[in-house]
């Protein structure tokens, strides 16, 4: 009985891990359960099952312990961004591309930029690929995109948002987002917020930030480290 359990919670958290740091190790195992004609739950209910049992107790430890196990460290290479980094692209009606954004940032003084300094991304953002309108919601807050609704008649569904950083989380304004049904969001630095003191003002004069500048953070909502929610994790 222990060890059917047991079993369960292994595959799992073999699932659970996969599906996490590797869509297409997600992929592969969704296709075996395919063989077996077990049809494979989806992602977002294999880690709230996860995070059910971990909630309510019923892992005795040995969940856990798997799950940090298997933690493969050339897994979560693989789901770095530094060699898939983010791109955010302009393109006119017949899909031209008319701008394209920098992958790292400009070197403002000489010897500035540090071998192990990521590129800019979020944290925890999805990976993916979409396409769609642009839609301005200020600092995206739930009361931006309240306002966009009823006063406005914007309806975010389907849209790219594209919103400032600042006035709250940047996870938060990912949520909100999501919420409101966009597929996607940009967060960009504006100046009124980070160059307080004019575009001209800003480093290596003063400690503004530069329009070449971009912050980098994550956008968890929840508590801790996803992959070990609940339990410390392991570095
Ligand atoms: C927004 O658009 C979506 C998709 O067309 C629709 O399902 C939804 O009801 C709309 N929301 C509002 C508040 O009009």
């Amino acid at each position: 009985m222990g060890n059917k359990r047991q079993s369960t919670y292994f595959l799992l958290a073999i699932v659970v891990i996969a599906t996490i740091v590797s869509l297409v190790i997600g992929i592969l195992i969704g296709r075996s359960l395919n063989r077996d004609s077990v049809s494979p739950p989806s992602n977002d209910e294999i880690y709230q099952r996860w995070r059910e049992a971990v909630e309510e107790d019923e892992d005795d430890g040995s969940l856990t312990k798997m799950i940090i196990d298997e933690m493969n460290p050339e897994n979560i290479k693989e789901s770095l961004r530094k060699d898939q980094p983010n791109h955010a692209y302009i393109l006119s009606e017949d899909n031209s591309e008319l701008f394209k954004t920098a992958v790292e940032e400009t070197e403002l003084v000489p010897g500035d930029t540090l071998d192990n300094a990521v590129p800019p991304f979020n944290a925890y953002a999805k990976a993916g690929v979409v396409e769609g309108d642009l839609v301005y919601a200020n600092y995206a807050r739930a009361t931006d995109f309240e306002q966009l609704q009823t006063e406005l008649g914007v309806n975010c569904s389907g849209k790219i948002v594209i919103a400032r950083y600042g006035k709250g989380f940047r996870g938060e304004k990912a949520k909100q987002a999501h919420l409101y049904g966009a597929i996607g969001l940009i967060l960009y630095s504006d100046p009124a917020d980070y160059a307080i003191y004019g575009v001209d003002q800003v480093y290596p004069d003063t400690v503004f930030l530069p329009s070449t500048g971009v912050q980098r953070g994550n956008i968890i909502t929840e508590q801790g480290d996803p992959l070990t929610q609940g339990y410390p994790a392991k570095g």
